[in-house]
């Protein structure tokens, strides 16, 4: 029987099997850097939902929120130390019952980050095996071993953590000795869980039923390739090709088996257990996997029907700026998750990787997944970035499927690089010892007014990590309206894709430019769509133009131009799908 949850405002969200993730516009909030309403220069709940309506105008349909949960904020909340309860930095339960009501009634969906492969080490828990015997139940809801060596000193194995170091710390015993060693894929604060455990995987259908109950519209699931680890835990020696984005979370081209840590298979358990809780509620509710796994083939099996519903398409975030990889990595894309029957996702900035408006301007010699800070080889041209950006934002709007945005990309914003030193908070900053800058250039608070103290982020210009000077250019209000903004040309993208129904439409490849080496360009729908990513201007087909990444120009033969790094949508006729 589906239970009655609390379902808050928009009596839509009881339709069973519309399933609105298919095509939704999924924007992330990452709250600490979103909107601060107590001004103590931290984001926080009550900011957010004085927000939201900025959000309804920008015209997405849903809205992830990264961790609000207690958290000593050792990983900026991915260290959960209560799940069902609001860290008093960010609000109160009350503050979070409002902002749903407040998304619903603006007919703005709510999903919740949820952090399952590993908890705080503060949770209570942690600390109950803590202070529990070797081979106790306490100790057996994480992943607890005999270190190797004749002390037990050395570590049971030699897996590195993705923040760098290793991936076990020992613990001392109540006499005082050195005694076992817990794994932590990240930090030494994120000690993982063993999801072999029926206790762990019964608390978490409550914890998912705390927030269904609540309202929220699904989650976001952190690391959902990694809970479950191979049998044994015996060494792995990476590949070269693997050892980026902190350690391996993730690379795109990777045609090596998966380290003992990641993609195992019976994790595809778990999501059949979770794919059931959420099937009790009312209304279609999602769930979205983070799973660093390669070929798409392959995550595409966290996807299939009766387990999650979409995942994250790093593939397609990592692809390089270049017609032929970016046809074949949409072509991919759409075959894997299609022969599924899971619509297609389309990412390009995260809280973890660098902005896509200087990432798509990224010299070989600053990688990504390293961070890029004050002393990084080959820093991006910002201009050339945010023209690439503004490119690619456009073509990826226009794909069939769901999309992903972060916060301030609307905005154009670029990484900030010039951060000091003083000011970085990334654990993986201080795991390597100042080597990888790690992700805080990412995550520096958005701005919203020009003239405001910082910038509209916090009442009293507060602001955990330092906005930089250049950002009032990039401020919402001086954006809004104004023709040629970046703002602007997401609210014309995201109005078009849903009056023109692209979410749910086909893509089909313009067989005049199928083979170029400088355009792709398809048709979805009645839109015909344009990206030029080569060095020469390039004349459009017939119809009239619908949107453009940078302004167009007509050319000598009379017929409008696109300039390099730019796209246009076209208005077409829909043909009928006979002719296709
Ligand atoms: C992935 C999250 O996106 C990232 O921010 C976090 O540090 C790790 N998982 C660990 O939870
Ligand atoms: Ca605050």
């Amino acid at each position: 029987m589906a239970r009655k949850g609390n379902d808050k405002g928009n009596g839509k969200r009881n339709d069973k099997g519309n399933e609105w993730w298919r095509t939704a516009v999924i924007y992330q909030i990452y709250p600490r850097s979103f909107a601060d309403a107590n001004g103590d220069g931290i984001g926080d709940l009550r900011g957010i939902t004085s927000r939201l309506p900025a959000l309804q105008r920008l015209g997405v349909d849903a809205v992830w929120l990264s961790p609000f949960f207690r958290s000593p904020q050792r990983d900026a909340g991915y260290d959960v130390s209560d799940y069902t309860e609001v860290d008093p930095l960010f609000g109160t339960m009350a503050d979070f019952d409002r902002l749903v009501t407040t998304a619903h009634d603006l007919g703005l969906r709510v999903i919740a980050d949820m952090v399952p492969n590993h908890t705080s080490s503060d949770h209570k828990w942690f600390q109950e095996a803590l202070a529990s015997p070797p081979g106790s139940p306490q100790r057996d809801r994480y992943i607890f071993r005999n270190g190797r060596g004749r002390n037990g000193d050395r570590p049971p194995n030699n897996w590195r953590s993705v923040f760098g170091g290793s991936m076990w710390d020992r613990v001392t015993g109540a006499d005082g000795q050195p005694e076992q060693w817990y794994l932590h894929i990240f930090d030494s604060s994120q000690p993982d869980l063993n999801w072999e455990n029926p206790w762990v995987r019964e608390r978490f259908k409550d914890i998912l039923r705390f927030w269904l109950d609540r309202g929220v519209d699904g989650f976001r699931v952190d690391v959902a390739h990694g809970m479950i680890k191979k049998a044994g835990l015996p060494d792995y020696r990476p590949p070269k090709a693997v050892a980026s984005m902190g350690g391996g979370q993730g690379q795109k081209d990777q045609e090596v088996d998966d380290p003992p840590y990641w993609g195992q298979d019976g994790v595809h358990e778990i999501w059949r257990e979770w794919h059931e809780v959420l099937a009790e509620y009312p209304g279609d509710r999602v769930l979205c996997a983070e799973a660093w796994v390669a070929p798409l083939a392959k995550v595409a099996l966290w996807v299939r029907p009766d387990e999650m519903n979409q995942a994250f398409n790093f593939d397609y975030m990592f692809a390089g700026w270049t017609a032929k990889d970016q046809r074949r990595v949409i072509d991919e894309s759409i075959a894997a998750f299609g022969a599924v029957g899971a619509p297609a996702t389309w990412v390009l900035s995260n809280h973890d990787v660098i902005r896509h408006a200087s990432r798509l301007a990224l010299g070989a010699d600053s990688p990504q997944g390293d961070g890029i800070g004050p002393r990084s080889k080959g820093k991006p041209d910002p201009v050339l970035g945010l023209r690439r950006a503004r490119a690619a934002t456009a073509l990826m709007l226009a794909l069939p499927g769901s999309a992903y945005l972060y916060q301030g990309e609307e905005l154009g914003l670029p990484e900030v690089i010039e951060l000091p030193d003083s000011a970085r908070q990334d654990p993986t900053w201080f795991r390597t010892r100042g080597r990888k800058y790690g992700r805080d250039g990412c995550r520096v608070p958005i701005p919203w007014e020009a003239a405001a103290p910082a910038y509209g982020f916090s009442p009293t210009g507060a602001s955990w990590l330092p906005q930089p000077p250049e950002w009032a250019a990039y401020a919402r209000d001086r954006q809004e309206g104004v023709p040629g903004s970046t703002l602007t040309m997401y609210e014309t993208a995201l109005r078009l894709r849903r009056g023109k129904r692209l979410g749910s439409g086909t893509l089909e490849w313009l067989p005049e430019f199928a083979r170029s080496t400088a355009v792709v360009a398809f048709r979805n729908r009645d839109v015909v769509v344009v990206a030029n990513l080569g060095r020469a201007w390039v004349t459009l087909p017939e119809g009239r133009i619908l949107l453009e990444s940078e302004p167009t120009h007509i050319g000598r033969n009379g017929r409008p131009m696109l300039a390099p790094d730019a796209t246009a949508w076209i208005e077409t006729t829909e043909r009928p799908a006979s002719a296709r």
